[in-house]
């Protein structure tokens, strides 16, 4: 472990001590407590990992590209998203995204953890339980940032219906995403939906609560500056990946295929590379093409 790394970890256990002290702080402390679980035995159950962010900072772009990834190298892989996962969970999500309908914050929060609890009940677990990679666009940490702190409701009560709702199937990574609110609203292409019109302000704090639950959870997330480009994002998050498989890799895919895909993987960028250079261009643009 990196010093880096020792301090990071050494806070967020200070963080956490600091939080156990006061009573809204038992859900955060028991998340912290299903994810280092996950983290301590992942082989056994596939792997999980989860996009966070807010909208238009490339989530699905992202998801889709690590798929490609992922399956490169052997893996077999879920892509799944929050709202709507699941067929109810779509009815779910139109009612959330869509309706016209007054809904008041209390049962927006509960509708989110509704479509998680059948999301993770009839999608999730099962292919984690059956050795597959399973990438969610969006998860528990969206309701955290949204719902508590954009929506302004008690932190604990989110937290709590959260956890019934995963009942302790937490991501091994998440990716946060992060970026300008105004520069990420500029990306999105389609009609703002209910969520979407909320507002600078609405933005801002939930911007900030995933930067907060990113830095409680050091060993879970990976902050990625979503205002670079596609492919730099892509590459971080595939660096970052193939660290990950490393360690964790015997449920997924035979540990000796996993290091020679790797390795291939890595040459094969290396030479793209070095004849991207030749050429006067980057590897992005050779890829690009
Ligand atoms: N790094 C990037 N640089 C520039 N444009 C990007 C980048 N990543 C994604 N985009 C573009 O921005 C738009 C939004 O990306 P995407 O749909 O992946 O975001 P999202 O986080 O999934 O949004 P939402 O929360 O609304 O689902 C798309 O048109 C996508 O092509
Ligand atoms: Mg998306």
């Amino acid at each position: 472990m990196t010093a880096a790394k020792n301090n990071a970890a050494a806070k967020n256990n200070a963080i956490e001590k600091n939080n156990s002290a006061s009573a809204c702080s038992a859900g955060l402390t028991s998340v912290a407590a299903a994810t280092d679980s996950v983290m301590q035995n992942p082989c056994k159950a596939g792997l999980f990992i989860t996009f966070e962010g807010v909208d238009g900072t490339g989530k699905s772009t992202q998801t889709a590209y690590l798929k490609e990834y992922l399956e490169s190298l052997g893996a077999e892989c879920v892509i799944t998203r929050e709202p709507g996962g699941t067929a109810p969970g779509r009815q779910i999500r139109e009612i959330l995204l869509h309706s016209s309908d007054d809904i008041s914050d209390r049962a927006e929060a509960l509708l989110y953890a509704a479509d998680r609890a059948q999301h993770v009940d009839r999608v999730i677990k099962p292919a984690l339980e059956s050795g597959k990679v399973v990438i969610s666009d969006r998860y528990i940490d969206s309701s955290l940032a949204y719902q508590a702190a954009g929506r302004v409701m008690r932190t604990d009560g989110v937290k709590m219906i959260n956890e019934f709702a995963v009942g302790g199937t937490m991501p091994n990574r998440t990716y946060l995403l992060d970026m300008d609110y105004a520069a990420s609203k500029q990306r999105l292409e389609h009609e703002p939906d209910r969520l979407e019109s909320a507002g600078a302000e609405f933005f801002e704090r939930t911007r900030k609560e995933f930067l907060n639950l990113a830095e409680r959870e050091p060993d879970r997330f990976v902050i990625i500056d979503a205002s670079q480009s596609v492919e730099s994002v892509r590459n971080r998050i595939r660096e970052d990946i193939g660290a990950l498989l490393c360690k964790t890799s015997a449920g997924i895919m035979p540990a000796g295929n996993l290091q020679t895909n790797l390795q291939a993987e890595m040459s094969a960028e290396t030479s793209a590379e070095k004849s991207g250079k030749m050429s006067g261009k980057t590897s992005a643009q050779s890829e690009q093409k």
